[in-house]
């Protein structure tokens, strides 16, 4: 295709000039890619799919209910700006109830249309060209990639195994943390699993004040945490004092294609928010909104997506177990966070987690996400597709047979 006239006008935060010429494949693609590979070349293998990071399922009928009612009302057709004043409420309920955490639904939270919008316009709040955003790796990337949009830079805090999956943030130099507006933290943290605690939440409350830096705490995982109640940063004395906390109604809800979360905490990074989010969406559907508020008020949802991701789990690191990982059930998430192969008893040699989740899906039709950033790691999601307690059980036989036909070294 030869180039448009605009070529030549892309903004150098996408590539500029050279925008759409790379030939680099991003690794969730060559995942799609290695997918139906597999699936044109073995039809007759089951794809065992432990790659999808989204919920298996819809979201509750008491739920969809309330959506189908509130579709018809004439009143939830307009702009929604920033919300309405019941999924506010709704929010602060389900802040107090699950965490003891107090709020004013009136000013210290703020819906978005989810998570990741929310992560994507609080950089617009605070970089100017030139400021640092702290964001742990691997992570979700969607602050830093706006930090750098915004001429801000990011640096980078290794979640590594040694650490216990905390970032060290005495480690980091004191020309960043000088030019470090924000910290961007996401417990329970996706991918490696690992839960916070309140020592590490107070010595952050310790750090933030210290630098005199914003936390961004990313929940979108909250409601699944597995042993220990979940925690919010909220909940520590002093955090409210330094950031915001983003809840998201995906993960924990079903509610994954709803797109549904909210900010909350300090009462101006909250204003602050809004004022970004007026400027660049007009609020989720009211409607949607309204079952979303539906949701937060219904008790029983959270502890029935958690047991069924955590029986899930369970099953996995069973499964896995037997066939020579060294792995448990993470504090939380739906992901299973594990050190990958170094090869095959054949002799078969992996440099990277990459390699290995390649070569799993493709010869073996089994599917996993890679992560090289902080170690060679697979993450393996517990999300697959099964109707019942009895199809997750064929699914982790299948998994075992095939896994132990390769014997995995370590
Ligand atoms: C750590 C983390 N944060 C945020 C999000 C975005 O969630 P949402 O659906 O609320 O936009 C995800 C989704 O995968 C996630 O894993």
């Amino acid at each position: 295709m030869s180039d448009p006239y605009f070529q030549n006008l892309f903004a150098d935060r996408i590539g500029g000039a050279n925008y759409g010429k790379g030939s680099e494949i991003y690794k969730f693609e060559k995942i799609k890619r290695a997918k139906r590979k597999a699936l044109a070349e073995h039809p007759e293998r089951t794809l065992v799919d432990f790659g999808i990071g989204e919920n298996d399922e819809m979201a509750p009928e008491s739920v969809r209910a309330v959506m189908a009612k509130e579709i018809h009302n004439p009143q939830n057709r307009g702009y929604a700006d920033n919300g309405i004043t019941a999924y506010k409420e709704a929010a602060a309920r389900f802040m107090q109830r699950n965490f003891g955490v107090s709020l004013d639904p009136a000013k210290e939270i703020n819906h978005s249309i989810g998570s990741k919008p929310a992560l994507a316009m609080l950089p617009a709040a605070f970089i100017n060209p030139g400021d640092v955003t702290l964001m742990t790796v691997p992570g979700y990337p969607v602050a830093g990639t706006h930090t750098r949009y915004y001429g801000g830079s990011v640096y980078r805090l290794p979640l590594l195994a040694a650490n216990d999956f905390f970032p060290d943030l005495a480690s980091i130099p004191a020309d960043v943390c000088a030019q470090a507006k924000l910290l961007v933290l996401n417990y329970p943290n996706s991918p490696t699993g690992k839960l916070a605690t309140r020592d590490f939440y107070q010595r952050v409350i310790e750090f933030a004040q210290r630098h005199q830096i914003v936390v961004v705490q990313d929940a979108a995982h909250i409601l699944l945490s597995y042993g220990a109640p979940p925690l919010s940063f909220l909940s520590v004395p002093g955090a409210k004092d330094v950031g915001v906390e983003i809840h998201s109604m995906s993960k924990g809800f079903h509610m994954i294609g709803w797109r549904l979360g909210f900010v909350c905490g300090h009462e101006r990074i909250v204003q602050a928010f809004a004022d970004i989010k007026d400027n660049s969406d007009s609020g989720q559907f009211i409607a949607i909104q309204k079952a979303g508020a539906a949701a937060l008020d219904d008790t029983t949802i959270p502890g029935q997506v958690r047991e069924k991701y955590q029986r899930r789990l369970q099953k996995l690191v069973a499964t896995l177990k037997k066939c020579g990982f060294a792995c448990e059930v993470p504090g939380g998430t739906y992901f299973l966070y594990t050190p990958s192969p170094k090869g095959l008893a054949d002799g078969t040699k992996f440099e990277t987690a990459e390699a290995a989740s390649q070569y799993l899906i493709t010869e073996h039709s089994i599917c996993t996400v890679p992560w090289d950033d902080a170690g060679a790691f697979l993450r393996f999601s517990v999300t697959y597709e099964a109707p019942a307690a009895e199809a997750e059980d064929a699914l982790m036989a299948q998994t075992e047979a095939r896994l132990k036909q390769i014997k995995p070294v370590f």
